[in-house]
């Protein structure tokens, strides 16, 4: 059955991205914000939750569906879907190629396969539980980098103000303490990243489900940890995703710097 949602899901990031990139020289046209005037929807976000919501209904209609832009529809058959459209949508109305769309599906309240798609860099990122991660046809492995000093650390700041002044006390501590910091604008793809490598960690406060489904599932697949701190689940207050080397050391330092506190 994973087989089969998984290919669901990599037709559907493919069909909803392609949609995406066509619709991004106007996608400026028709912007709104939601929670703070700097977290901004598109219409294009709104579009491509239609297709992938349309098509799952139709495919699949006693499934539940959780989309960013949309909201919760409850489902009778155990799975549910979890979408972001485009996730990086700042990226994307700057035309900045790091967004994606991203779908997971749960079954039973567990995700068991994640697809990310960036229709930027045709990059397509995908795991099944308990069968690995992959970029394309690349298992997915995570760094080798075991010390704190040389990691090099991914991260994004939410879009309130209160919020952010609380996550840059976080970074000015940790900075002199690592490699650097990347603040690439697409949790899905920060995820992903840390599962290739490209990136030794990644941390986050304020993560909503959509933003964590797929890119957690690809990240834990490929052997990193994805937690919260001091014993909690990856979610909203934290997420932190490392591979096991480097996992002990960004955790106690997140621990003693409160990152999972505050607004
Ligand atoms: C946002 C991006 C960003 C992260 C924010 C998310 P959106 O998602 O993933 O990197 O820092 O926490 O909300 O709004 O572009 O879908």
């Amino acid at each position: 059955m994973t087989d089969a949602l998984l290919s669901l899901a990599v037709d559907l990031v493919r069909r909803a991205g392609a949609l995406v990139v066509a619709g991004r020289a106007s996608a400026g046209a028709e912007v709104t914000t939601k929670s703070t005037p700097t977290d901004v929807v598109t219409e294009m976000d709104r579009a491509a939750e239609r297709l992938v919501v349309e098509s799952l209904r139709t495919l699949r209609p006693g499934d539940g569906v959780l989309g960013e832009e949309t909201g919760e529809t409850w489902g009778t058959t155990g799975v549910r879907w979890v979408l972001d459209p485009i996730d990086g949508t700042v990226n994307y109305l700057y035309d900045l190629p790091a967004y994606a769309v991203s779908l997971a599906a749960e079954v039973d309240g567990i995700v068991a396969v994640g697809a990310v798609f960036n229709p930027a860099s045709e990059e397509l990122w995908t795991a099944i539980r308990g069968e690995g991660a992959w970029l394309g046809a690349r298992r997915l492995r995570g760094s080798p980098v075991t010390s704190l000093d040389q990691a090099l650390v991914a991260t994004g700041f939410g879009y309130g103000t209160d919020r952010r002044r609380a996550q840059a006390v976080v970074v000015a501590a940790l900075l002199p303490e690592i490699r650097d910091i990347r603040r690439f604008g697409a949790a899905s793809l920060d995820l992903c990243s840390a599962a290739a490598g490209r990136v030794d960690a990644y941390f986050e406060r304020g993560l909503k489900p959509w933003d964590l489904a797929a890119g957690g599932l690809i990240a834990v697949e490929a052997g990193l940890l994805v937690t919260g701190l001091s014993g909690a689940p990856a979610g909203e207050d934290l997420v932190l995703a490392a591979p096991p080397a480097l996992h002990a050391a960004l955790h106690g330092r997140l621990v003693a710097l409160r990152a999972d506190e505050g607004p």
